[in-house]
């Protein structure tokens, strides 16, 4: 008698929690794998004493590259296959803004990066500190752009030209150009650049993709990241207008909205890709710096409806041995015993 053909066995898929990584200082350390990170996606993939899958999403602050560039870098990094619909960047939640503003600032990034990223995004003006000197090069008396960006850069006459908002995308790569590119705009007449402001209130929204004053990179010590810039931005608007007080904003963690951003990556992921309807338990987040991955894991998780569960590594900014600024649930070495303390409080 014909035989029942025999269909491949149903992965087993943990329903009830699920991981969320922060990138920098827990997964990758100056553009290189923290080895710990290898294996501990294999376990999330099955290799665990139980067989089972365990969902998971990316949440870092980083940027300047669009979300599938930064999918197949830190595929090859973990050496599994990472998808943008389970990977959220600083910049991500930006793009709901794009249909909001005429033309925008993007600042940050490497050469045209950033722009292109804004364009895909939806947004349909893009000007760039890089037009911005090629239409006056005495923007910035000491920042002259190279043959290949004066080659990228946009022509165009800014007599005429409102930037309604600015975005900065990535690390800026040139803080003093940039600064006084943000200033100029900050203290325009609502946006014109070449107009001064008589009343310093009137520049268009100024958004940050991050706030985080240090990240973990290659370097021993923490590296000055863009909270640093904005910091700068704020405090030297308040020094050339002689006391006015600029308030600038900032998307990433620790914003609820970027938390709130992942509840619903993580809700469309578990459902398109392990089929799952009702949202985990309990989700754990990894990452390594107090004052945005725990501070803000804990402060979602008054008013999360499930469990957002902070664990803190000993990888990156946080150092092991002294008292974290934001306490979380736990503290462990690596994101490897991360996962494991995980798999053990629930199985
Ligand atoms: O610039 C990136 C950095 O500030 C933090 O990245 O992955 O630690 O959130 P991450
Ligand atoms: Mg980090």
């Amino acid at each position: 008698p014909p035989t029942e053909p025999t269909s491949p066995p149903e992965d087993l898929v943990a329903d009830s929690f699920a991981f969320a990584f922060d990138i920098d200082g827990v997964l990758i350390r100056g553009g290189r794998a923290i080895p710990e990170a290898v294996e501990a996606m294999k376990v999330l993939n099955g290799k665990n004493e139980y067989g089972i899958k365990i969902p998971y999403i990316f949440l870092t602050n980083g940027g300047g590259k669009s979300e599938a560039e930064r999918c197949r870098d830190l595929s090859k990094q973990m050496e599994i296959d990472i998808s943008p619909s389970q990977f959220i960047c600083g910049h991500t939640p930006m793009s709901e803004m794009a249909t909001k503003y005429g033309t925008v600032l993007v600042v940050g990034g490497e050469g045209e990066k950033c722009r292109m990223v804004a364009e895909s995004y939806g947004f349909k003006d893009v000007v760039t500190p890089g037009d911005i000197i090629k239409h006056n090069s005495a923007t910035t008396p000491f920042r002259k752009l190279t043959a290949e960006e004066l080659a990228n850069s946009r022509e165009r006459d800014f007599t005429d030209v409102t930037i309604d908002a600015v975005f900065v995308f990535a690390d800026s790569r040139d803080w003093a150009g940039d600064l006084q590119i943000i200033l100029d705009v900050a203290m325009s007449k609502g946006g014109r650049l070449g107009t001064t402001s008589e009343t310093f209130d009137e520049g268009p929204p100024i958004y940050f993709s991050h706030s985080d004053v240090l990240w973990s990179a290659a370097h021993d010590d923490p590296r000055l990241g863009m909270g640093a810039l904005r910091g700068i931005v704020e405090y030297t608007f308040k020094e050339v207008t002689k006391g006015k007080t600029l308030t600038t904003h900032a998307f990433g963690k620790p914003q609820i909205g970027t938390f709130e951003f992942a509840t619903r990556l993580l809700q469309r992921w578990r459902k398109n890709e392990h089929n799952l309807d009702s949202p985990p338990e309990t989700v754990y987040f990894v990452g390594d710096t107090p004052e945005s991955d725990i501070r803000g894991t804990n402060n979602y998780n008054t008013q999360a409806k499930n469990d957002w569960y902070s664990i803190l590594v000993e990888t990156g900014i946080y150092q092991q041995g002294t008292t974290p600024t934001y306490k979380p649930r736990n503290t462990v070495p690596t994101v490897l015993d991360a996962v494991n303390h995980g798999i053990k409080r629930e199985m």
